[in-house]
Order: C-alpha cells, then sequence, then structure tokens
C-alpha cells in the first residue's frame, strides 16, 4: 500500500505540522439540514454521527463533537503528529463519544458503521488517484442511508489561475530539501511574485490579486497546500462522474450561492440546465472562473432533488449569518424581513414556527414564510440547521464560554464558535479574558482576574475593556446559555 508519493505524503504532515481550524460549511447540522431541503429524509432532533475523514489535528471535528455530547464523532488521519494533537485536545475536553484513528483512509476499519454526515476537508485535490477512489469508496460504504457527505476539492477552470503560482513556487525550491528553508524561499519568492505581476498589465495584475493572499498563509499552510507533490484540480463534471462511478450522486454545493448566475446570460444558463446533471453548474464555473467547490454527495439511491425545494425550509431551526449580521451593522444591506426578524436573536437559531409567526406578524408582506426563507438562505442571509443552537444572545451575570473556547483561546489563532465558526480573538486581553469566563465570575471578578494577570494596560478602564469584550464574545457565539 506504500508508494513514494504516499509516503512523501505522511512524512510532510510529520515534519511540518497542519494547523486546523473550524470549517463552517462541514457543521453536520447545517449539511443535514441542506440535505432536507434537497429531499433527503429529514432527521431533524436525531442525535448525530459523523465521520472526519482527514481530521488532522481536530480542529473541526472536535468542537462538533463537544456540543453535541449525546453524537458518535470519529476522525480518522494519515499523521501520528496531527492525530496524537488531537487526541490531546480529545482528553482536555474529556470527549467521551469521539474515537480518533491513526491510519490511512484506504484501510478504515470496516466495524466503524455508517454516518449521517461524512466531511473530507481539504483532501481530495491533494492525495493520489488511487486514494481519491478510496475516499469514494469510504463514502459509499459508511454513508447512511440518506446522509450528505462533504468533499471540498480545488475545481477548474478557476484551478489554472492558482496552478500557475503553485508551479512557480515548486520551480523555483525544486532544489531545497529541507522543508523549513523551502517554505522560507517560498514565501520570498510569492511577494517578488505579485510584486512584480502587479507592476504589468493584464494577466499579471490579476494573478497577481489571486496570488496575494498566499503570503499570508502560515508555515503549514504553505507547505501542505501551495508546494504539495500533488495538487490536481478537477472539472465539476469530472468529480461528478467520479462519485457516479461508486453510486454516488453529488446534488448540491455547501454554499448556496453556488447557483446564482451573477452577471452571467439567464439564457445561457437555462439552456444548459436543460442539458443535463451538472451542466449548469459546469458552465457556471466557467463563467466565475471558481477556483473551489465544496459537494455535498448522496447515494444515487436516496434520489436527492437538483433543487432545494422551498417548503422543506419548514421544520428546520434558522439563523442569521454572521455575514449578514456583520454587513448588515457595517450598513448599506437592503432591509429584509428574514433578515431582522433572525437578527435580532442572532446568534441563535429560531425554530420554524418561531419564525413562520414573526414573519405573519409583519403582514402581508411576508404571505408565503417559506418561499421567503429559502430566498435568504440562498441569498446569504438566513442558514438552516436541523437541531437548534442557542448560545447565550447577550452575556449573563457570569458569562461562561463553552469548554472548547476556553480550552483553545490561548493554543491556536481560530477558536470555534457554538455556531462552528471560527473565530480570531482580538487581542492578548482577550485571549486571556476567555478562559476566565467559566461561569463563576461576575463581571467585576473577571476584571480584578485580568488586572492580576497583567493583561491590562496602566490606566486603562478595565470595566470597560471587560464589557466591551464581552459583548463581543457574546455576538461571535462563545457563550453558552
Ligand atoms: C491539508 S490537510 C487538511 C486537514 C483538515 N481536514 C483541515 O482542513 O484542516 C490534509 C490531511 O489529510 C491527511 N491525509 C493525507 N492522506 C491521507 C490518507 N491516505 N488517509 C488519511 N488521511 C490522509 C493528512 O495527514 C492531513 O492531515
Amino acid at each position: 500500500m506504500t508508494s513514494p508519493v504516499h509516503d512523501a505524503i505522511k512524512d510532510a504532515y510529520e515534519t511540518i505540522a497542519y494547523v486546523g481550524r473550524p470549517h463552517h460549511p462541514t457543521s453536520p447540522t447545517l449539511l443535514a439540514a441542506i440535505g432536507q431541503l434537497h429531499g433527503l429524509a429529514p432527521r431533524t432532533g436525531a442525535p448525530i454521527s459523523m465521520l472526519e475523514i482527514a481530521s488532522g489535528d481536530g480542529s473541526n471535528l472536535l468542537p462538533i463533537a463537544a456540543a453535541h455530547p449525546g453524537g458518535r464523532f470519529v476522525g480518522v488521519d494519515l499523521s501520528a503528529r496531527l492525530t496524537a494533537s488531537a487526541r490531546e485536545l480529545a482528553a482536555a475536553l474529556g470527549l467521551r463519544n469521539t474515537t480518533l484513528i491513526e491510519g490511512d483512509l484506504r484501510a478504515l476499519p470496516a466495524d466503524i458503521g455508517r454516518f449521517d454526515v461524512i466531511v473530507a476537508h481539504g483532501l481530495y485535490s491533494w492525495v493520489p488517484a488511487d486514494v481519491r477512489d478510496a475516499l469514494m469508496r469510504a463514502i459509499a460504504r459508511h454513508l447512511a442511508p440518506a446522509g450528505v457527505a462533504f468533499v471540498s476539492y480545488n475545481t477548474l477552470p478557476g484551478g489554472w489561475i492558482r496552478k500557475i503560482g503553485f508551479d512557480a513556487l515548486k520551480f523555483h525550491t525544486r532544489a531545497i530539501t529541507d522543508p523549513a528553508a523551502r517554505v522560507a524561499a517560498a514565501r520570498e519568492f510569492v511577494d517578488l511574485l505579485v510584486e512584480t505581476w502587479r507592476a504589468q498589465p493584464g494577466p499579471g495584475k490579476a494573478l497577481a490579486e489571486n496570488f496575494a493572499r498566499e503570503s499570508a498563509r502560515d508555515d503549514g499552510g504553505l507547505f501542505h497546500d501551495d508546494l504539495a507533490a500533488v495538487n490536481e484540480p478537477i472539472y465539476v463534471t469530472g468529480f461528478m462522474r467520479h462519485a457516479a462511478a461508486h453510486r454516488l450522486a453529488v446534488f448540491a454545493d455547501a454554499d448556496p450561492a453556488s447557483l446564482d448566475p451573477g452577471g452571467a446570460d439567464a439564457a445561457l444558463i437555462e439552456r444548459y440546465r436543460a442539458r443535463g446533471v451538472g451542466m449548469e453548474e459546469q458552465i457556471l464555473d466557467f463563467v466565475h472562473l471558481r477556483q473551489l467547490r465544496q459537494s455535498l454527495i448522496t447515494h444515487a439511491g436516496a434520489r436527492p432533488l437538483a433543487r432545494p425545494d422551498p417548503r422543506r425550509a419548514e421544520g428546520l431551526h434558522w439563523a442569521a449569518t454572521a455575514g449578514y449580521v456583520r454587513r448588515r451593522i457595517e450598513g448599506g444591506v437592503p432591509a429584509d424581513p428574514v433578515g431582522e426578524t433572525l437578527a435580532a436573536r442572532f446568534p441563535a437559531t429560531l425554530s420554524w414556527e418561531e419564525l413562520a409567526v414573526s414573519l405573519r406578524g409583519r403582514g402581508a408582506a411576508i404571505a408565503d414564510p417559506a418561499t421567503a426563507v429559502h430566498a435568504a438562505w440562498v441569498g446569504g442571509i438566513a442558514e438552516p440547521s436541523t437541531h437548534p443552537i442557542t448560545p447565550a444572545i447577550l452575556p449573563s451575570a457570569r458569562p461562561r464560554a463553552s469548554a472548547v473556547a476556553r480550552a483553545q483561546a490561548s493554543r491556536v489563532e481560530f477558536i470555534a464558535s457554538l455556531r462552528h465558526i471560527g473565530v480570531r480573538l482580538a487581542d492578548d486581553t482577550a485571549r486571556t479574558l476567555l478562559p476566565l469566563c467559566d461561569g463563576t465570575r461576575t463581571h467585576a471578578e473577571l476584571a480584578s482576574a485580568l488586572v492580576r494577570a497583567g493583561a491590562v494596560a496602566p490606566g486603562a478602564d478595565t470595566a470597560a475593556l471587560v464589557e466591551r469584550h464581552l459583548a463581543q464574545f457574546a455576538s461571535a457565539a462563545l457563550f453558552e446559555a
């Protein structure tokens, strides 16, 4: 089962770690809800079971497991180093519902069972063909009958644009064997390339804009993504064919806006839609030069709907998206009744009944709540969940941050919120304050503890500082109700 490419991938992750982060679109309650909107049998209220393939250091899986103590969670990853740090965090959190397997997805234990949700993020494009094939086999074997699998991959044609940069970095560092020296040389070259391309007219300028963000990546990102031995983007139709060969069907993208034609010619899109499965997605990917897909897959026999059904919005829980709330604060978003209603309870969800009653109360403008909520979802205003998510809306008298957030505050850059969004804390004061919020301290006691920890500048108004941070933590869904 070993091969030079495969060994190189394993060695790479032992040499330079890959620091994970919560990836919101992999939230199982969101994925199952999208499945429901596409006609898959409702799973409302049932305990969650989730398998994460390439679970890395557990930054994505473990916060989800902590939020669903009654669920069942399994992570598998090739890297001993990353699995060890995942196990360390799982032990610190006292998780009893999670199994972390250090192993190759090509040899998954047969007895791990079936899962409502399977996630493989940041894997498919970076592994050789036999591993990609094994991933599809694992999904076919371990996905529950109406389950949803999430697979992200670099896609074409946008992938060609990034590939120019990736190839340039690999070419420039081809003779360097020491990983740290390779990363350092690549980092220097990114900046030089971006600067040079930016000064050119035409394609150079566009490439520079696209590639500029690579320079902000951490070492793990540069090494494992940009300099990776395998990095093969694929057309969405090719991915769909691969899934179909395993009797799986790609029924949606995790981003509901993926079918938004943008400025594209509506008649052209309509013509392509009529041509068959995947044609509309493919023409839109050409039109928008798409670079990344987050495909949602189920068993072909589950017969998912190609289009979400607005009627199925009923029975789900709904929340305002963080993006909508941010845009609303910044100003300039057109008033939206669904968004306004949900924003009032942000970051918590509202049940369908609560939302529908509230919308009907708004009068004739919302005669049909299901259609309005569906439009808000596709428009990036609202998002569904099969389960209620109820973080505190305001800091309580003795605020309590989730155990995950407290454990992660001083360890990682992005900590997981109760909405499974990666939150970057503002500064060292915030990083000191958050772990102190364990439900035992009043606001005044938090202020004193902060001073004792030396986390406040002399002369600062500590009480006001604490209030400001607590309000930010609450709106970032870091506090339990
Ligand atoms: C780019 S990282 C992504 C990790 C994580 N999903 C994330 O997004 O943060 C790719 C991961 O795939 C794992 N991996 C690569 N080949 C694998 C295989 N054959 N079986 C299991 N895991 C594998 C690596 O160890 C690494 O942790």
